[in-house]
């Protein structure tokens, strides 16, 4: 087992990793070599952490483009092969978008969804058909997108070598409505389609109330957890799933990757779960390690105009009356990864949490979310990179008011209470209205870590003994209340609440 460490950089510098103590094999080493050879058939260069390449591809309908990566192979668009054994597989929700506030295309869950599965390798087609009722033969034929697809890098700890990827964008859709979907493709008589899913676009109106499902580190995939919380967050009806990282354990193995999506995805009797009905945005945490397989196997907003090096690592969202701004942090933990990565997100966060700040009045909650816990009294809390990130992230969730801000990388819980001042000496303030809340809430898979208290501490808890599996938590958000609603997980299917506090304006 790998233990919690500053996040590498991407493949293939993974090599360094992988050379240690890690691989297993010289002939891995050597497949991992030649793969770095390998060249998107659409995009050109690529940025100094492996980024997004090239113009890319623009989702038609939409104001944003996506775009392949240098470790890809293989990534077209527009073609209609459909393979001797399709296997459409792994369905999930995501999303695309640009990241700079007011551009056009910014990611919005109201009117655009991204979607991404896997197939046979020869499966070339790429499409996404979607409807207003469950019957593919009422959806009108105009609702039919064109995606892309490419192949992973061979060469990672996967036996099966590479995989076929695809991913489709559905932009320009309503808010708040419920649509089905499939996805596939192929000429007349030969078109083969997955299931049909339902998923419901986020509403736009922020006086509609919605819940946010938050949980992080299903890495180790123990006893199911994550499975059983995507069962639950099924039930809660949430509006969107926020997962702070950390999926997997080691990143190169993209089986890995394959376990976390096939639990999420079905049922062990066959029933659709939440990944590819519900959108999941994810932070990039430490074990994910920036490798093509996190940016792969997610669908996350990646802005070519304004950030075309920093594709899916920082982006923001409304959801209702909340403000989402979702972080990756590995370049600010550890700074040494990339020196352009600090200033980059500075004046993106300066810039975000400004004009979310002016637009108060009509979306008036703000919840950050990364992967290091700024405030924590478990394993990690007085990690070097720990510190670092609260001193860069602390001064800046003070100076905007952000109301909540979301960690794992702590398999535990910890709420703490509302915090403002200097991070190192902060001001505990009675009130919500008048510090962040910083909550640690890590436990979808990941092996328990004890809980512990400090002076910043509201609540604290493990699940190292008694019932709980892991925990979750679910914000129910209106304009003038923001719920803190945590959960157990249990392998029965019970999730008893353990904390409850209302944020309130
Ligand atoms: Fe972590």
């Amino acid at each position: 087992m790998i233990v919690d460490r500053p996040a590498r950089r991407a493949h293939p510098r993974l090599l360094g990793l992988l050379g240690g103590a890690l691989l297993a094999s010289a002939a891995a080493a050597a497949t991992l070599i030649a793969c770095q050879d390998t060249s998107s058939g659409d995009g050109a260069g690529g940025g100094a952490q492996g980024g997004a390449a090239g113009p890319g591809f623009r989702p038609e309908g939409c104001a944003f483009s996506i775009a392949s990566r240098e470790e890809y192979s293989d990534f077209q668009h527009g073609r209609t092969e459909v393979g001797a054994t399709p296997n459409l597989r792994r369905v999930r929700l995501g999303l695309g978008g640009n990241v700079a506030p007011g551009a056009p295309g910014h990611a919005d869950p109201s009117t655009s969804i991204g979607v991404a599965w896997q197939s046979d390798d020869g499966t070339l087609v790429s499409q996404v058909a979607w409807g207003t009722t469950p019957d593919p033969a009422s959806w009108p034929a105009a609702n039919l997108a064109e995606g892309v697809t490419w192949l992973t890098p061979a060469g990672t700890l996967n036996s099966s070598g590479d995989e076929r990827m695809h991913e489709a964008y559905v932009c320009g859709l309503e808010p708040g409505t419920t649509y089905y979907y499939r996805v596939g493709g192929g000429p007349a008589g030969k078109a083969v389609w997955s299931d049909v899913y339902a998923f419901a676009t986020t509403p736009s109106d922020p006086e509609a109330p919605v819940t946010l499902a938050v949980s992080g580190d299903s890495r180790g995939q123990q006893q199911d957890a994550w499975r059983l919380l995507q069962r639950q967050i099924m039930k809660a009806g949430a509006a969107i799933q926020l997962f702070s990282g950390d999926m997997i354990n080691f990143a190169p193995d993209q089986a890995e990757w394959e376990k976390w999506l096939d639990l999420g995805w079905k049922d062990a009797d066959g029933t659709l779960l939440a990944t590819g009905q519900l959108l999941t945005l994810s932070a990039h945490g430490n074990h994910d390690n920036h490798t093509s397989l996190f940016f792969g196997n997610l669908v996350l907003p990646q802005d070519l105009a304004k950030y075309p090096k920093y594709a899916e690592l920082f982006f923001s969202v409304d959801v209702g009356p909340v403000h989402v701004v979702v972080v990756d942090d590995a370049f600010i933990v550890s700074p040494s990864g990339d020196a352009e990565y600090q200033p980059a997100l500075a004046g993106w966060l300066e810039a975000d949490l400004s004009a979310a700040q002016a637009n108060r009045a009509k979306v008036p909650w703000i919840v950050t979310m990364h992967h290091h816990p700024e405030y924590s009294s478990s394993t990690h809390g007085k990690d070097a990179d720990v510190l670092r990130g609260r001193a860069f992230f602390g001064p800046i969730w003070d100076k905007h008011h952000v109301d909540l801000a979301l960690a794992g990388h702590d398999h535990d819980y910890e709420r703490s209470k509302p915090l403002t001042g200097p991070v190192d000496a902060p001001t505990v303030k009675p009130s919500s209205k008048d510090g962040t809340t910083y909550l640690v809430c890590a436990g979808a898979g990941a092996d328990a870590y004890a809980s512990s208290t400090s002076s910043f501490t509201a609540t604290s808890r493990d699940y190292k003994s008694g019932s709980a599996l892991g925990f979750y938590s679910l914000l129910k958000a209106t304009k003038g209340k923001l719920t803190i609603e945590s959960h157990e997980l249990r392998a029965d299917g019970s999730d008893p609440v353990f904390d409850a506090i209302d944020l309130v304006k």
